[in-house]
């Protein structure tokens, strides 16, 4: 197994947006929809992407945030960003960015940072690099957002759905399905959480504050 799956290049990054639609049914911008209404995302945010690879998500938050608003999406793949700035083109409170998101970035001052289908597939060092970051760029009283896996016993999969994580996912997924996000955010001053649920509690959506 693969230790990690999340930088997507060549023929995965090419056809990104239609495999991840057949991998989950073509639930996907369903989810994206349903996840954006839980963020309440107001007219003049400024809400940053990190890892926001085809601008599926930034495109909806760039609809809500408005004129007066300011969206950012930070990838480092090349055909990622390019299929993002082919997205978001006429967006013009959206700024793409071609970044590492484990290493410092040059903003600050944000009201919301979203991860979307990025934290499981960092090494547990590299998440903490990702929380010194997302602590620099968010304001005191902001919003982190991070839509992934949930905690769940993978054993209790049905079989279906059990050779899908196996084989299609990495073995860091495997280890971050075990993992006590809310115990970690509160170790980078991050509290007052709150979650929604998708997909039989399988993909969570976690809300926690900047404290
Ligand atoms: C699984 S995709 C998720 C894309 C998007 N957030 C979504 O939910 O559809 C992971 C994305 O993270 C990007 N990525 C992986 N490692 C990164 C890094 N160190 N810095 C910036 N982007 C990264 C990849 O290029 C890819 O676009």
């Amino acid at each position: 197994m693969v230790r990690s799956k999340i930088k997507i290049t060549g023929i995965k990054a090419r056809f990104y947006d239609l495999l991840v639609n057949l991998a989950t049914g073509f639930r996907y911008g369903k989810l994206v929809k349903e996840v954006t209404a839980k963020m309440n995302i107001a007219e003049g945010v400024g809400l940053i992407d990190l890892g926001g690879g085809t601008g599926k998500n930034a495109k909806l938050f760039a609809r809500l945030a408005g004129n007066s608003g300011k969206i950012v999406l930070v990838d480092i793949g090349k055909t990622m960003l390019k299929k993002a700035g082919r997205r978001l083109k006429k967006y013009k409170n959206c700024e793409i960015v071609s970044a590492d998101i484990l290493k410092p970035l040059k903003f600050n001052g944000f009201d919301m940072v979203f991860i979307s289908f990025i934290m499981h597939g960092l090494e547990i060092q590299e998440r903490s690099a990702l929380m010194k970051n997302v602590s620099k760029l968010l304001k005191r009283g902001g919003h982190l957002f991070i839509l992934d896996y949930n905690q769940f016993d993978m054993k209790k999969l049905n079989p279906i759905a059990g050779y899908l994580f196996t084989h299609f996912e990495c073995e860091l997924a495997a280890e971050f399905i075990k993992w006590d996000a809310e115990r970690f955010l509160r170790s980078y001053k991050f509290g007052k959480f709150e979650k929604w649920y998708w997909h039989d509690k399988k993909i969570r959506l976690l809300r926690a504050e900047k404290l």
